[in-house]
């Protein structure tokens, strides 16, 4: 439960709204484990046949609250990593609806939704290395694969912000609609996945998504060394940096 994350089913479409306008939707333990909750509901209820995950207000996800990357993980299993196995794992269209800026995990689980698309709001970023911290959630090995080298390392290294446009160029999103339009254009497309056949729309995700086991496995690794560099002097300078809006000058 979280009052940041709310959920509404719609007939057969179940919509995951991330609602922390004021901190641009930054996601918070909370909000992780609400998403997760969504999710796996989804999984396992056989009515929904399809999700839609979207952001309240002006922004899709500013990515992990940054606040929480600096007091560090609660104990037991992170919420974040019971997020992203979710996410892996379920087997229902989840359409990624993006209404304004996506950065960090905001971008990255994209990666992992059957479909994306942008309203023309939407920006992408996510400077991991700029932050001190490195790719996440498969993305290493997933976003190469989506967008390519090039791209990949623009978005990643070079840290560029890519307007909707450039991410329908690029091949990170599939449609771009105009923002008044936007929502009704997701929850229509939306219902036309949920009208389809079950079985087979299961099982074509499952042929899609074949390489879960790669994708798991470089998660992990990419895991190990994040959770590494957020104890590391490189992130403390990083996040002090952001929080009084300037830019880090690492030595
Ligand atoms: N964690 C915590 N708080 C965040 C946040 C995050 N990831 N992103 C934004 N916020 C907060 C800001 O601190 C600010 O809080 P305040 O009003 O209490 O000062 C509020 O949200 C509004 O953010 P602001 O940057 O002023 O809005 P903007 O419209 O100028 O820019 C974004 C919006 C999303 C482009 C910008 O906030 C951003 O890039 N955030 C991403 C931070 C980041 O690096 N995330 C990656 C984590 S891996």
């Amino acid at each position: 439960m979280s009052k940041h994350v709310k959920t509404d089913r719609d007939g057969r479409v179940l919509s995951i709204l991330i609602d922390r306008p004021d901190k641009k939707n930054a996601l918070t333990h909370e909000m992780y484990a609400a998403i997760a909750d969504g999710l796996e509901r989804a999984h396992d209820d056989d009515q929904i046949r399809c999700v839609i995950l979207t952001g309240a207000g002006d922004s899709f996800t500013a990515g992990n609250d940054l606040g929480d990357f600096a007091a560090g993980l609660p104990e037991g299993k992170p919420p974040v990593v019971r997020f992203l196995e979710a996410i892996v794992a379920c087997d229902k269209p989840l359409l990624a609806a993006v209404n304004g800026p996506a950065v960090g995990v905001g971008l990255t689980l994209l990666l992992h939704s059957d479909l994306v698309y942008a309203s023309e709001q939407a920006t992408f970023r996510s400077p991991f290395p700029h932050l001190g911290v490195v790719p996440e959630a498969g993305s290493s090995l997933l976003l190469p694969m989506a967008v390519g080298n090039a791209w990949a390392n623009d978005i990643f290294i070079a840290g560029r912000v890519l307007t909707a446009q450039e991410a329908l160029s690029a091949g990170l999103v599939s449609r771009v609609f105009p923002a008044a339009s936007f929502m009704e254009e997701c929850r229509k497309i939306a219902s036309i996945v949920a009208a389809q056949a079950p079985n087979a729309m299961r099982e074509t995700k499952r042929l899609i998504r074949s390489n879960r086991a790669a994708v798991m496995e470089r998660m992990a690794k990419e895991g190990a060394i994040f959770n590494a560099q957020l104890k590391s002097p490189e992130f403390m300078l990083a996040a002090s940096a952001y929080m009084q809006r300037r830019l880090p000058e690492f030595d």
